[in-house]
């Protein structure tokens, strides 16, 4: 008997047109929270980031944070939204009650400003963000002490991949 025969659909012919003239491909990054570290860039001195989509022109990207045992990005501002989802690990902000584990989704509403740490867990804290940025840093007094948005994300991530040489465009092809 087929394996696939439940596969009720699979009779329907696919779109014909599948993009509109200008529309630019899709995205598809097999696993996407890889455990090759070479795939993470530094992005504080305990924290990394493996860079899955970059928008130049919404000043946003999507990434998976991690790792691999207590972690600090210091204290930041947000303009705007941020969507979390967490694949493993232990982590949260020191500004609120909750600690996210796997499978907790997160939002954090334009105008937030917080401080993300990592906790030590058997797994290594990795999450899923979708970014819009800047990240303003601050320092203890909550003043502004510079900024962190998707050409500084862009520069970072290129650096790094050319220094492990995995190359650059590997980020210039996660480009939308
Ligand atoms: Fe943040």
């Amino acid at each position: 008997m087929d394996k696939h025969n439940n596969e009720f659909w699979r009779d329907i012919p696919p779109i014909a047109n599948v993009f509109k003239p200008d529309a630019l491909p899709e995205v598809y990054l097999q696993d996407a929270a890889i455990d090759d570290e070479r795939y993470y860039v530094p992005f504080s001195d305990t924290v990394s980031s493996r860079p899955l989509w970059i928008s130049p022109s919404q000043n946003s990207w999507c990434d998976i944070l991690m790792a691999k045992g207590a972690g600090l990005v210091n204290r930041h501002y947000h303009p705007h939204q941020v969507f979390g989802y967490t694949i493993s690990g232990k982590w949260g902000y020191l500004e609120h009650d909750w600690v996210a584990t796997k499978g907790d989704f997160i939002y954090e509403t334009p105008g937030e400003g917080h401080t993300l740490v990592a906790y030590e867990h058997e797994e290594p804290m990795r999450v899923f963000f979708i970014v819009k940025g800047p990240l303003i840093w601050l320092d203890e007094n909550g003043e502004t002490t510079g900024y962190f948005d998707v050409h500084d994300y862009i520069d970072l991530c290129r650096k790094h991949y050319n220094k492990v040489g995995l190359g650059s465009d590997m980020i210039d092809k996660l480009f939308r």
